[in-house]
Protein backbone atom coordinates (compact mmCIF):
# COMPACT_ATOMS: atom_id res chain seq x y z
CA UNK A 1 0.00 0.00 0.00
CA UNK A 2 2.66 2.35 1.29
CA UNK A 3 4.71 1.27 -1.87
CA UNK A 4 1.88 2.02 -3.94
CA UNK A 5 1.04 5.32 -2.87
CA UNK A 6 4.77 6.37 -3.41
CA UNK A 7 4.33 5.17 -7.19
CA UNK A 8 1.41 7.37 -7.20
CA UNK A 9 3.06 9.98 -5.50
CA UNK A 10 6.26 10.04 -7.92
CA UNK A 11 3.72 9.50 -11.29
CA UNK A 12 1.85 13.39 -10.21
CA UNK A 13 5.49 14.48 -10.13
CA UNK A 14 6.59 13.94 -13.32
CA UNK A 15 3.26 14.95 -15.07
CA UNK A 16 3.71 18.25 -13.34
CA UNK A 17 7.21 18.65 -14.02
CA UNK A 18 6.76 17.45 -17.81
CA UNK A 19 4.41 20.22 -18.29
CA UNK A 20 4.84 23.78 -20.17
CA UNK A 21 5.10 26.16 -16.91
CA UNK A 22 2.70 28.69 -19.02
CA UNK A 23 0.44 25.72 -19.26
CA UNK A 24 0.15 24.80 -15.83
CA UNK A 25 -0.67 28.06 -14.39
CA UNK A 26 -3.17 29.04 -17.31
CA UNK A 27 -0.65 31.50 -19.24
CA UNK A 28 0.53 30.21 -22.19
CA UNK A 29 3.51 32.33 -23.12
CA UNK A 30 2.90 33.92 -26.68
CA UNK A 31 5.94 34.39 -28.54
CA UNK A 32 5.99 38.11 -30.05
CA UNK A 33 7.36 38.67 -33.59
CA UNK A 34 7.97 41.41 -36.47
CA UNK A 35 8.36 41.14 -39.92
CA UNK A 36 8.95 44.37 -41.69
CA UNK A 37 9.18 45.52 -45.43
CA UNK A 38 12.60 47.09 -45.72
CA UNK A 39 12.98 49.84 -48.74
CA UNK A 40 16.21 50.69 -47.41
CA UNK A 41 19.85 48.72 -48.57
CA UNK A 42 19.65 45.10 -47.63
CA UNK A 43 22.96 45.34 -45.07
CA UNK A 44 21.26 47.87 -43.70
CA UNK A 45 17.80 45.90 -42.96
CA UNK A 46 19.25 43.17 -41.75
CA UNK A 47 21.61 44.93 -39.16
CA UNK A 48 18.64 46.57 -37.83
CA UNK A 49 16.63 43.68 -37.54
CA UNK A 50 19.46 41.26 -35.36
CA UNK A 51 20.13 44.95 -33.31
CA UNK A 52 16.37 45.08 -32.69
CA UNK A 53 15.80 41.13 -31.96
CA UNK A 54 18.97 41.41 -29.53
CA UNK A 55 17.59 44.32 -27.24
CA UNK A 56 13.81 43.61 -27.25
CA UNK A 57 14.17 39.61 -27.45
CA UNK A 58 11.35 39.63 -30.37
CA UNK A 59 12.11 37.47 -33.60
CA UNK A 60 12.14 39.95 -36.16
CA UNK A 61 12.28 39.26 -40.06
CA UNK A 62 12.06 41.32 -43.27
CA UNK A 63 12.07 41.35 -46.60
CA UNK A 64 13.93 43.83 -48.86
CA UNK A 65 11.74 45.21 -51.99
CA UNK A 66 12.15 48.06 -54.01
CA UNK A 67 9.41 51.09 -53.38
CA UNK A 68 6.70 49.99 -56.22
CA UNK A 69 7.15 46.30 -55.24
CA UNK A 70 5.90 46.93 -51.85
CA UNK A 71 3.37 48.87 -53.31
CA UNK A 72 2.34 46.04 -55.19
CA UNK A 73 2.70 43.69 -52.60
CA UNK A 74 0.55 45.58 -50.17
CA UNK A 75 -2.47 45.79 -51.99
CA UNK A 76 -2.44 42.02 -53.07
CA UNK A 77 -2.37 41.00 -49.70
CA UNK A 78 -4.20 44.06 -48.30
CA UNK A 79 -6.75 41.73 -46.42
CA UNK A 80 -3.93 39.46 -44.97
CA UNK A 81 -1.10 41.44 -44.22
CA UNK A 82 1.96 39.71 -43.37
CA UNK A 83 4.10 42.68 -42.22
CA UNK A 84 3.00 45.07 -40.04
CA UNK A 85 6.10 47.66 -40.90
CA UNK A 86 7.88 49.22 -43.99
CA UNK A 87 10.83 50.72 -42.96
CA UNK A 88 12.45 52.93 -45.71
CA UNK A 89 12.26 54.19 -49.13
CA UNK A 90 10.84 57.48 -50.39
CA UNK A 91 7.68 58.40 -48.68
CA UNK A 92 6.11 59.44 -51.89
CA UNK A 93 5.08 55.24 -52.14
CA UNK A 94 3.78 55.93 -48.73
CA UNK A 95 1.53 58.93 -49.71
CA UNK A 96 0.27 56.22 -52.20
CA UNK A 97 -0.25 53.43 -50.35
CA UNK A 98 -2.23 55.69 -47.62
CA UNK A 99 -4.26 56.70 -50.63
CA UNK A 100 -5.14 53.25 -50.99
CA UNK A 101 -5.94 52.38 -47.32
CA UNK A 102 -2.65 50.38 -47.09
CA UNK A 103 -1.86 52.80 -43.82
CA UNK A 104 -2.48 52.74 -40.30
CA UNK A 105 -2.16 56.03 -38.90
CA UNK A 106 0.83 56.24 -36.18
CA UNK A 107 2.06 59.31 -34.36
CA UNK A 108 4.98 57.65 -32.38
CA UNK A 109 6.04 59.65 -29.30
CA UNK A 110 9.28 59.68 -30.63
CA UNK A 111 7.98 61.82 -33.44
CA UNK A 112 8.40 65.01 -31.33
CA UNK A 113 12.51 64.54 -32.36
CA UNK A 114 11.87 64.59 -36.05
CA UNK A 115 12.25 67.57 -37.96
CA UNK A 116 8.57 69.26 -38.47
CA UNK A 117 9.08 69.24 -42.58
CA UNK A 118 10.17 65.21 -42.19
CA UNK A 119 6.97 63.89 -40.74
CA UNK A 120 3.44 63.16 -41.49
CA UNK A 121 0.87 65.75 -39.66
CA UNK A 122 -1.56 62.82 -39.60
CA UNK A 123 1.23 60.06 -38.92
CA UNK A 124 0.35 58.61 -42.31
CA UNK A 125 4.61 58.45 -42.59
CA UNK A 126 7.59 59.28 -40.26
CA UNK A 127 11.03 60.74 -41.83
CA UNK A 128 13.79 58.52 -41.16
CA UNK A 129 16.55 59.63 -43.58
CA UNK A 130 16.79 62.15 -46.49
CA UNK A 131 18.65 61.42 -49.64
CA UNK A 132 19.61 63.08 -52.91
CA UNK A 133 19.29 62.62 -56.74
CA UNK A 134 22.30 62.47 -58.67
CA UNK A 135 24.41 61.04 -61.09
CA UNK A 136 27.05 58.55 -60.69
CA UNK A 137 30.21 57.35 -63.29
CA UNK A 138 32.57 55.44 -63.85
CA UNK A 139 35.48 57.84 -64.57
CA UNK A 140 37.99 54.89 -65.65
CA UNK A 141 35.17 54.11 -68.51
CA UNK A 142 34.72 58.32 -68.98
CA UNK A 143 38.62 58.68 -69.48
CA UNK A 144 38.35 55.79 -72.30
CA UNK A 145 35.37 56.99 -74.53
CA UNK A 146 36.75 60.88 -73.93
CA UNK A 147 33.76 61.67 -72.03
CA UNK A 148 32.72 64.23 -69.31
CA UNK A 149 30.74 63.14 -66.31
CA UNK A 150 27.09 64.99 -66.84
CA UNK A 151 26.34 67.62 -64.44
CA UNK A 152 22.64 68.52 -66.05
CA UNK A 153 19.64 66.73 -67.11
CA UNK A 154 20.36 68.67 -70.36
CA UNK A 155 23.52 66.90 -70.74
CA UNK A 156 21.90 63.62 -70.84
CA UNK A 157 20.32 64.21 -73.74
CA UNK A 158 23.69 64.73 -75.25
CA UNK A 159 24.37 62.18 -78.49
CA UNK A 160 27.58 61.28 -76.64
CA UNK A 161 25.81 59.54 -73.81
CA UNK A 162 23.43 57.29 -75.73
CA UNK A 163 23.51 53.50 -75.04
CA UNK A 164 25.69 54.44 -71.67
CA UNK A 165 23.14 55.25 -68.93
CA UNK A 166 22.21 52.76 -66.69
CA UNK A 167 18.44 53.92 -64.49
CA UNK A 168 15.75 52.29 -62.56
CA UNK A 169 12.47 52.08 -63.70
CA UNK A 170 9.84 54.31 -61.82
CA UNK A 171 7.73 51.33 -61.61
CA UNK A 172 9.53 49.65 -59.60
CA UNK A 173 12.19 51.63 -58.11
CA UNK A 174 11.83 55.15 -55.36
CA UNK A 175 14.99 56.37 -56.79
CA UNK A 176 13.37 56.24 -60.57
CA UNK A 177 9.62 57.77 -59.02
CA UNK A 178 12.22 60.51 -57.83
CA UNK A 179 13.32 61.63 -60.80
CA UNK A 180 10.31 61.34 -62.74
CA UNK A 181 8.74 63.40 -60.46
CA UNK A 182 11.43 66.07 -60.10
CA UNK A 183 11.40 66.47 -64.01
CA UNK A 184 7.53 66.87 -63.86
CA UNK A 185 8.07 69.32 -60.89
CA UNK A 186 10.86 70.94 -62.99
CA UNK A 187 9.61 71.05 -66.39
CA UNK A 188 5.84 70.81 -65.93
CA UNK A 189 4.60 67.43 -66.65
CA UNK A 190 4.14 68.03 -70.57
CA UNK A 191 7.89 69.04 -71.10
CA UNK A 192 8.95 66.16 -69.02
CA UNK A 193 7.75 63.53 -70.61
CA UNK A 194 8.89 64.74 -74.64
CA UNK A 195 12.36 64.96 -72.24
CA UNK A 196 12.14 61.54 -71.13
CA UNK A 197 11.15 59.77 -74.30
CA UNK A 198 14.12 61.22 -75.41
CA UNK A 199 15.98 60.12 -72.49
CA UNK A 200 14.32 56.64 -73.36
CA UNK A 201 16.30 56.49 -76.80
CA UNK A 202 20.10 57.32 -74.18
CA UNK A 203 19.29 54.74 -71.77
CA UNK A 204 20.60 50.95 -71.84
CA UNK A 205 18.99 48.73 -69.43
CA UNK A 206 16.25 49.64 -67.02
CA UNK A 207 17.00 48.42 -63.93
CA UNK A 208 14.49 46.83 -60.98
CA UNK A 209 16.39 48.69 -57.50
CA UNK A 210 17.06 52.27 -57.80
CA UNK A 211 20.38 51.34 -56.15
CA UNK A 212 21.92 49.00 -58.97
CA UNK A 213 22.94 51.59 -61.42
CA UNK A 214 25.55 52.90 -58.86
CA UNK A 215 26.81 49.58 -58.20
CA UNK A 216 26.98 48.71 -61.77
CA UNK A 217 29.02 52.18 -62.90
CA UNK A 218 31.63 50.91 -60.09
CA UNK A 219 31.86 47.41 -61.92
CA UNK A 220 32.35 48.89 -64.78
CA UNK A 221 28.85 47.99 -66.14
CA UNK A 222 27.99 50.86 -67.48
CA UNK A 223 29.49 54.66 -67.59
CA UNK A 224 26.70 56.47 -66.13
CA UNK A 225 23.66 55.72 -63.90
CA UNK A 226 21.27 57.47 -62.08
CA UNK A 227 21.09 57.10 -58.21
CA UNK A 228 20.94 58.43 -54.66
CA UNK A 229 24.25 59.79 -54.29
CA UNK A 230 24.66 58.20 -50.61
CA UNK A 231 24.66 55.26 -52.20
CA UNK A 232 27.41 55.93 -54.97
CA UNK A 233 29.48 57.26 -51.45
CA UNK A 234 28.60 53.84 -50.30
CA UNK A 235 29.82 51.72 -52.91
CA UNK A 236 32.89 53.76 -53.62
CA UNK A 237 33.46 53.44 -49.79
CA UNK A 238 33.63 49.61 -50.55
CA UNK A 239 36.51 49.98 -53.16
CA UNK A 240 34.75 50.86 -56.30
CA UNK A 241 37.51 53.70 -56.76
CA UNK A 242 36.41 54.71 -60.18
CA UNK A 243 33.27 55.97 -58.88
CA UNK A 244 32.82 59.72 -59.20
CA UNK A 245 29.42 62.08 -58.73
CA UNK A 246 27.69 64.94 -59.99
CA UNK A 247 24.15 66.50 -59.67
CA UNK A 248 21.96 68.38 -62.10
CA UNK A 249 22.83 72.00 -62.19
CA UNK A 250 18.99 72.48 -63.01
CA UNK A 251 18.42 71.59 -59.60
CA UNK A 252 17.65 67.61 -58.36
CA UNK A 253 14.74 66.03 -56.29
CA UNK A 254 15.53 64.57 -53.13
CA UNK A 255 13.69 61.74 -51.02
CA UNK A 256 12.53 61.75 -47.49
CA UNK A 257 12.27 57.49 -46.71
CA UNK A 258 9.92 56.73 -44.11
CA UNK A 259 8.52 54.16 -41.45
CA UNK A 260 4.82 53.69 -41.01
CA UNK A 261 2.14 51.11 -39.60
CA UNK A 262 0.43 48.94 -42.17
CA UNK A 263 -3.39 48.44 -41.63
CA UNK A 264 -4.19 44.87 -40.75
CA UNK A 265 -1.15 43.62 -39.64
CA UNK A 266 -0.26 41.75 -37.18
CA UNK A 267 1.78 42.40 -33.92
CA UNK A 268 0.91 46.03 -34.20
CA UNK A 269 1.53 46.46 -30.62
CA UNK A 270 5.49 45.33 -31.62
CA UNK A 271 5.57 47.11 -34.78
CA UNK A 272 4.43 50.27 -32.72
CA UNK A 273 7.79 49.66 -30.66
CA UNK A 274 9.40 48.84 -33.63
CA UNK A 275 8.65 52.48 -34.95
CA UNK A 276 9.30 53.93 -31.53
CA UNK A 277 12.88 52.22 -31.72
CA UNK A 278 13.94 53.39 -35.38
CA UNK A 279 13.57 56.67 -34.67
CA UNK A 280 15.66 57.31 -31.84
CA UNK A 281 19.18 59.34 -32.71
CA UNK A 282 20.95 56.22 -31.64
CA UNK A 283 19.15 54.32 -33.87
CA UNK A 284 19.29 56.66 -37.13
CA UNK A 285 23.16 56.91 -36.15
CA UNK A 286 23.75 53.29 -36.81
CA UNK A 287 23.20 53.40 -40.29
CA UNK A 288 26.51 54.92 -41.47
CA UNK A 289 28.07 51.45 -39.80
CA UNK A 290 27.23 49.99 -43.25
CA UNK A 291 27.64 52.25 -44.90
CA UNK A 292 23.81 54.04 -45.03
CA UNK A 293 25.31 57.70 -45.66
CA UNK A 294 21.74 59.48 -45.65
CA UNK A 295 21.15 62.81 -43.92
CA UNK A 296 19.09 62.00 -40.81
CA UNK A 297 16.13 63.16 -39.48
CA UNK A 298 15.96 62.97 -35.50
CA UNK A 299 17.33 66.61 -34.58
CA UNK A 300 19.48 65.37 -32.27
CA UNK A 301 20.76 62.84 -34.54
CA UNK A 302 24.69 63.76 -36.14
CA UNK A 303 24.93 63.20 -40.35
CA UNK A 304 27.67 61.05 -41.44
CA UNK A 305 30.64 62.64 -42.28
CA UNK A 306 30.72 61.11 -45.32
CA UNK A 307 27.21 62.84 -46.38
CA UNK A 308 29.62 65.91 -45.94
CA UNK A 309 30.45 67.21 -49.95
CA UNK A 310 27.05 66.79 -51.18
CA UNK A 311 25.28 68.51 -48.37
CA UNK A 312 25.17 72.00 -50.35
CA UNK A 313 23.52 70.20 -53.53
CA UNK A 314 21.09 72.68 -55.30
CA UNK A 315 17.71 71.03 -54.42
CA UNK A 316 13.98 71.68 -56.18
CA UNK A 317 11.27 72.46 -53.85
CA UNK A 318 9.89 68.65 -53.87
CA UNK A 319 6.08 68.13 -53.03
CA UNK A 320 6.07 64.47 -51.47
CA UNK A 321 2.22 65.04 -51.04
CA UNK A 322 1.70 65.66 -54.85
CA UNK A 323 4.49 63.24 -56.02
CA UNK A 324 2.70 60.30 -53.98
CA UNK A 325 -0.99 61.17 -55.17
CA UNK A 326 0.47 61.32 -58.70
CA UNK A 327 2.43 58.55 -58.43
CA UNK A 328 0.11 55.51 -60.25
CA UNK A 329 -1.20 58.28 -63.10
CA UNK A 330 2.62 59.15 -64.00
CA UNK A 331 4.47 55.99 -63.83
CA UNK A 332 1.36 55.15 -66.39
CA UNK A 333 1.87 57.56 -68.59
CA UNK A 334 5.62 57.01 -68.63
CA UNK A 335 5.18 53.44 -69.24
CA UNK A 336 3.13 54.61 -72.16
CA UNK A 337 5.21 57.31 -73.48
CA UNK A 338 8.81 55.08 -73.62
CA UNK A 339 6.56 51.74 -73.93
CA UNK A 340 9.12 50.14 -70.92
CA UNK A 341 7.47 48.10 -68.58
CA UNK A 342 9.08 48.02 -65.21
CA UNK A 343 11.54 44.43 -64.71
CA UNK A 344 10.75 41.64 -62.71
CA UNK A 345 14.63 40.64 -61.85
O1 LIG B 1 20.12 53.39 -49.72
C1 LIG B 1 19.13 52.65 -50.29
C2 LIG B 1 18.10 53.53 -50.96
O2 LIG B 1 18.67 54.35 -51.95
C3 LIG B 1 17.29 54.39 -50.04
O3 LIG B 1 17.90 55.57 -49.65
C4 LIG B 1 16.04 54.58 -50.83
O4 LIG B 1 14.98 54.95 -49.99
C5 LIG B 1 15.85 53.25 -51.49
O5 LIG B 1 17.15 52.68 -51.59
C6 LIG B 1 15.22 53.31 -52.85
O6 LIG B 1 15.27 52.05 -53.44
P1 LIG B 1 14.49 51.73 -54.78
O7 LIG B 1 14.84 52.77 -55.77
O8 LIG B 1 15.03 50.40 -55.19
O9 LIG B 1 13.04 51.71 -54.48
Amino acid sequence: MKKMFLLLSLMFLMIGCGKDKSETTGTKEVKKTLTFYAGLQEDHAAMIAKKFEEETGIKTSFVRMSSGEVLARLKAEKNNMSASVWYGGPVDAFVAANEAGLIESYISPEAVNINEEQKDPDGNWTGIYVGYLGFVGNQKMLDEKRLEMPTSWADLLKPEYKGEIVVAHPGSSGTAYTMLATLVQLMGEDEAMEYLKKFNGQVRQYTKSGTAPGRMAGQGETTIGITFLHDAIKYKKEGYIDIVISAPSEGTGYEIGGVALLKNGPDQETAKQFIDWVLTKEVQEMGKTVGSFQFLTNKDAMPPAEADPIKDTKLIKYDFDWAGKNRVRLVERFSIETSTIAPKK
